[in-house]
């Protein structure tokens, strides 16, 4: 059970356990990019998820200290790029604070919103931004689909802090 938050504040114990027992939950592992200023802007992120159906509705939480997010939102659209299991490096890449994370790295701008497609990708989903949710130190932001198809290939995980590759 965690320590009450309100005498506290969440201990180094109870974060530990968090993150040990949240790290169960194997994901997929995206990119979320953005045109800003005529520049590419992306971040790696596994809090992708599928909202609603009708509408079409998905979402995803940056952090707070996440600096791509707000030229994301100043985009107002953005692409979800789906990682396969080739795309450990990229994912690296994009995980980093790096100012150049595209340099070397192939794409086009998506059809409905000009959004980076990454190379490579094993699917793609350009949104627009329609929510966005204060969540403690991330915030859980919310797209309408716009326009959005898959390639062939086997996707990226991320287990227990550790990248993997799936096997039926
Ligand atoms: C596998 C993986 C998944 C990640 N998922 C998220 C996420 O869902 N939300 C988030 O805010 N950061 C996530 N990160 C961390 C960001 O990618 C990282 O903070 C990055 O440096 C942000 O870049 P920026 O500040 O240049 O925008 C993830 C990192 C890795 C390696």
């Amino acid at each position: 059970m965690f320590d009450d938050p309100a005498a506290s504040g969440t201990s180094a114990h109870d974060i530990a356990h968090f993150r040990q027992v949240m790290g169960r939950f194997c994901t997929g592992v995206t990119i979320v990019t953005a045109v800003d200023g005529g520049e590419p802007v992306g971040f790696t992120a596994q809090s992708f998820t599928s909202v609603s159906l009708e509408p079409p509705l998905i979402s995803f939480c940056p952090g707070k200290s996440v600096g791509s997010w707000a030229r994301i939102r100043s985009a107002g659209t953005f692409c979800v790029n789906i990682l396969s299991e080739e795309q450990e490096a990229l994912c690296r890449t994009f995980a980093s604070k790096g100012q150049d994370k595209f340099r070397g790295v192939g794409w086009h701008p998506g059809p409905a919103t000009g959004a980076p497609v990454l190379d490579g990708v094993i699917g793609w989903v350009e949104a627009q931004i329609v929510a966005e949710h204060e969540a403690g130190d991330h915030l859980i932001v919310v797209g309408r689909v716009i326009d959005l198809d898959s390639d062939g290939g086997q996707p990226l995980l991320f287990y227990r802090g550790g990248f993997g590759r799936f096997q039926p």
